[in-house]
């Protein structure tokens, strides 16, 4: 098989880094780019030399193409995940996966059905520190994981929800800083912390009231299968945009992540296991750099390499799952199941 044919559908802030991961990849080639509004398109064709469409049900006909990526408002990835399946393509979502578990569902049974692959966008698990903690973690040495903490203390503006009409309501955007900005950092505290099964939390909007109706701050008290237990707190009304803080207690020794690196710590005896890496990245920083990889693993599952590189739709339901106990705990006061 040569190249694969991939179309990218939606052209806004982050169609750009899976474009240009797309157009330095070996195993593929970017055939089409969709956007509802034909400049960006457009402008987007010009700048990577490929053909345009402002309707995805083009695209996802067109012979050519392979896989999709879907960089497209939450409340769009299910049914373009579906469609996509079903015209015989793979595809790519970004992250949310869907923006309701059942939504995933679906997704995931088409996706069965039709014996294609679906994978989502967590790419900051591809990240040095965070594949050298699952690494620790899965091989024992350190012991149980007895706790698991996440902190994510961002700033978004009034401006950032008005530039995109689909942020900020629950129908589009499906949540707040839960579903958009600390989904990463849920899904890698219960990757890494070994699964949640309950959440006690609250959520709230305290600084954009007027202008959003989600969440801009959460905090929750997580239940691990495991028996560890975690503390999670995220909120979008912060200053800057801080870099996110996970800690791994475990028995014979603590893991912290924070900013690309990765530090064991072992009573006084503290050890960089990762360090930052140099150099520029020509997107935000906190988006990490990782896309790239897991593009790269996603491409080789799908021209017959390994599929556990692939973050399948039951893996970033994880988090999904975990959202809904949020704001179901947070509605009745109760501590909710979630597995
Ligand atoms: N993995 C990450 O770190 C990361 C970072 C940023 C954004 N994202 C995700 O990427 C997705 C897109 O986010 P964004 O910030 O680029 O949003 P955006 O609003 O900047 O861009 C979305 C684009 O989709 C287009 N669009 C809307 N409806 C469409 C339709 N029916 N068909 C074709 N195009 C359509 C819009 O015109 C817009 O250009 C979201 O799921 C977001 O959460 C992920």
């Amino acid at each position: 098989m040569g190249k694969l044919g991939v179309a990218v559908i939606g052209c806004g802030s982050i169609h750009g880094v899976h474009a240009d991961a797309i157009t330095a990849s070996q195993l593929s080639r970017l055939v089409c780019v969709v956007d509802i509004d034909e400049g960006r398109a457009r402008a987007s064709a010009a700048k990577y030399g490929c053909r345009w469409y402002v309707d995805y049900l083009e695209a996802i006909k067109d012979d050519e193409v392979d896989v999709v990526h879907i960089c497209t408002p939450h409340y769009l990835h299910s049914s373009m995940a579906i469609e996509a399946v079903r015209a015989g393509k793979h595809v790519l979502v970004e992250k949310p996966v869907a923006i309701s578990v059942s939504q995933a569902q679906e997704m995931a049974q088409e996706s069965k059905k039709h014996g294609r692959y679906i994978g989502v966008c967590f790419q900051n698990r591809f990240n040095p520190e965070s594949q050298k903690a699952k690494e620790i973690i899965d091989s024992g040495e350190i012991g149980a994981v007895k706790g698991v903490k996440g902190i994510v203390t961002w700033y978004r503006t009034r401006e950032y929800y008005l530039e995109s009409g689909w942020r900020g309501k629950f129908a589009t955007e499906g949540g707040g800083v839960l579903i958009n900005q600390s989904i990463h950092t849920l899904d890698l505290m219960q990757w890494l912390g070994g699964g949640v099964k309950a959440v006690k939390a609250s959520v709230a909007t305290n600084l954009l009231g007027d202008a959003i109706e989600v969440e801009d701050t959460a905090d929750a008290l997580l239940f691990f299968k495991n028996g560890a237990r975690g503390i999670f707190y995220a909120t979008n009304c912060y200053v800057a945009n801080s870099p996110v803080e996970i800690e791994i207690v475990c028995e014979k020794a603590t893991l912290k992540l924070c900013d690309g690196t990765l530090v064991m710590e072992q009573g006084e005896n503290k050890q960089l296991l990762v360090g930052k890496e140099s150099g520029q990245t020509a997107y935000k920083s906190y988006w990490g750099r990782s896309h790239a990889i897991l593009i790269e693993e996603f491409y080789k599952a799908i021209l017959g390499g390994d599929p556990k590189h692939i973050i399948s739709v039951e893996e970033g339901m994880e988090s999904l799952k975990i959202i809904d106990g949020i704001y179901k705990s947070s509605s009745t006061g109760n501590v909710i199941n979630i597995n």
